[in-house]
């Protein structure tokens, strides 16, 4: 049921706040503002000397804002893949070690034969799920559920929320357990944690002004965006979003790979969306957004009033989100980002929930 809204893309993108707020509680202690692992998920990141992670599409895009998580709060070194890479690359694994799989459905195959090939390799297997019950789930040693509810659109949304969600909370556990965040350290990033849900909440009042920028994106034929840091994968994410319902042309680049390449297809006829909160890189950003700038390129600005203020550069538009600590960033920001791709594809007139040539859950290679 989609309730008052008109495709269930919006309905969980609107759902967040509340399944954000409740996958937090599975991981966290909110009175003691400290990382409780539920039974069954007592992982033991302190004998851990790596973490393998793999995964597809949006759920990838999840593990890596995980893997700048897990690096930086815990100093643990991580091996990313795409599972469809993954899979066939032989890759040597260390003796006891722990590979992580995240999936919505539970069910893609590319991910379950990459958990099958860590499990043959003596391998110790973490899933991230959203259906408890599924094959990912079901073979592995600790189920870490995202407790997103139901996710009916094609457009992973609320799923990449709340997997994200779970990373964090995974992230801020391992750095406590090897000894690299103290407790106050911990304290301090739960409590950002808990403050997500409203963050989310201001985010979702940006949507006005964001389908009126929608109208714009829906006349164009190719659309860049940048990030850089945590904010990377976003634009990843934001690229995929817009593609998958919009069918708009849409890449994701690291802002600091701009100037190896894609700076070249820079025109006033394709906008550049950058994805900026007001954090240790936000400088480095600024100064890709002005070669964009200073070669017509028309910007559209994700980022806080403190980066709105100190962002030299004019923009055809900025979006202010509020501002927080920069860890839980990656969470709200995804709110624009979802939010731009689902008004392009309304103005488009596409299947939102049903993008053509897509299934929600993809159980062949
Ligand atoms: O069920 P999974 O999380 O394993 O699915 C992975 C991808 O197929 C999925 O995230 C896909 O990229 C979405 N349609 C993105 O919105």
């Amino acid at each position: 049921d989609k309730g008052n809204h008109r495709h269930f893309m919006l309905k969980e993108i609107y759902e967040q706040p509340e399944v954000v707020a409740h996958t937090l509680g599975h991981y966290v202690d909110f009175a003691e503002r400290r990382v409780a692992l539920p039974e069954g998920a007592e992982i033991d990141f302190a004998g851990l000397d790596r973490l393998a992670m793999s995964a597809c599409g949006t759920a990838f895009y999840a593990a890596l804002v995980g893997q700048y998580w897990f690096e930086q709060l815990a100093r643990l070194p991580v091996d990313l893949d795409i599972a469809s890479e993954f899979r066939y690359r032989e890759v040597p694994l260390s003796a006891n070690g722990l590979s992580l799989f995240i999936s919505q459905s539970g069910e893609t195959a590319d991910t379950l034969a990459s958990l099958r090939y860590c499990r043959a390799h003596g391998q110790k297997i973490g899933a991230i799920v959203n259906v408890p019950t599924s094959s990912i789930a079901r073979e592995a040693d600790y189920i870490l559920p995202t407790l997103a509810g139901p996710e009916i659109g094609v457009a992973s949304t609320k799923a990449f929320t709340c997997q994200l969600t779970t990373l964090l909370a995974l992230a801020i556990g391992a750095g406590r357990q090897r000894g690299h965040l103290s407790r106050e350290d911990e304290e301090k990033l739960v409590q950002a944690a808990i403050e997500m849900p409203r963050h989310l909440s201001q985010a979702l009042k940006l949507e006005d002004e964001i389908e009126g920028l929608a109208k714009e994106l829906s006349r164009v034929k190719h659309v860049l965006y940048l990030g850089r840091g945590k904010s990377f994968p976003l634009a990843l994410e934001g690229a995929l979003k817009l593609k998958e319902i919009s069918y708009i042309h849409a890449e994701g680049y690291a802002a600091g790979e701009l100037k190896h390449g894609p700076i070249a297809l820079i025109d006033e006829t394709m906008p550049v969306i950058v994805v900026a909160p007001y954090d240790k890189v936000f400088d480095k950003t600024v100064s890709n957004m002005q070669e964009v700038a200073a070669r017509g390129g028309r910007i559209i600005l994700l980022t806080d009033e403190e980066g709105a203020r100190s962002a030299a550069v004019d923009t055809m538009k900025t979006l202010i989100l509020p501002s927080m600590p920069a860890a839980i960033a990656p969470i709200v920001y995804a709110v624009p980002v979802q939010l731009l791709a689902y008004h392009t594809a309304v103005f488009m007139g596409t299947d939102v929930d049903q993008p053509r040539n897509l299934a929600k859950s993809v159980t062949v290679e």
